[in-house]
């Protein structure tokens, strides 16, 4: 196995996109172990770490996740099977539960009414699903992001319990020249405000 290296932070920003095509080529098992610790080290309100993560690279499995989320509307589409594709599948899962927990222990009660306006096991999950995309272009792989909306049966078919809600798929594998989603033809936004809005 090559030792890690790694990248410069600011090349991996640069490279990061959602990538859908892949080869067929294995990924090192110690690389996506660091990936998925990479995913677990995120931050959590009050560390609830209500995060978890189903790694998924039997073959059989991933054609069934690409089978649930509908893999063929994207080869309509004109994309690669990426999902069935990426040898690794990364379920990333956050648990409402775990922040209620977390927050009814006695050192958040005293200043935490119970209520989120913002809820943070979605927010989570958002850093959690970031540094996973990221250590996937650190490790000079490429990763996809597949919302969790159109894969039902998801979650029976991993076992992942009740209280705990699949928020989507992280599809790992070494990149192969895909196209591009029509979404980045709209061109990027002004969305940074200096001093005031
Ligand atoms: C929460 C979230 C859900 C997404 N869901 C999908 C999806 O279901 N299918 C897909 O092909 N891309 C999905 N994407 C990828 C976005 O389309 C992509 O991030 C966006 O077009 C910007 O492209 P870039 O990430 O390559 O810069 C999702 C991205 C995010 C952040």
């Amino acid at each position: 196995m090559d030792e890690y290296v790694g990248m410069e932070f600011q090349d991996v920003l640069d490279r990061r996109r959602m990538v859908r095509g892949y080869t067929n080529d294995p990924i090192d098992p110690e690389a996506l172990e660091r990936i998925v610790v990479a995913g677990v080290r995120a931050p959590s309100a009050g560390f609830s770490q209500g995060q978890s993560f189903v790694v998924v690279t039997d073959p059989e499995r991933r054609s069934r996740i690409a089978e649930l989320a509908g893999e063929p509307t994207y080869l309509e589409a004109g994309f690669d099977p990426w999902i069935s594709r990426a040898q690794a599948l990364v379920v990333l899962c956050t648990s409402e539960n775990r922040y209620r927990e977390r927050y009814g222990e006695p050192d958040k009660t005293r200043h935490h009414d119970g209520t989120w306006p913002v809820p943070w096991w979605w927010v989570d999950a958002g850093a959690a699903m970031q540094n996973v995309l990221l250590a996937a272009v650190d490790e000079g792989l490429a990763a996809g992001f597949l919302g969790i909306q159109a894969i039902d049966g998801l979650a029976d078919l991993l076992g992942i319990p009740d209280d705990v809600s699949p928020v989507g798929v992280i599809t790992i594998g070494h990149p192969a020249p895909d196209r591009r989603s029509g979404s980045l033809d709209r061109g990027r936004r002004e969305t940074v405000h200096w001093e005031q809005w």
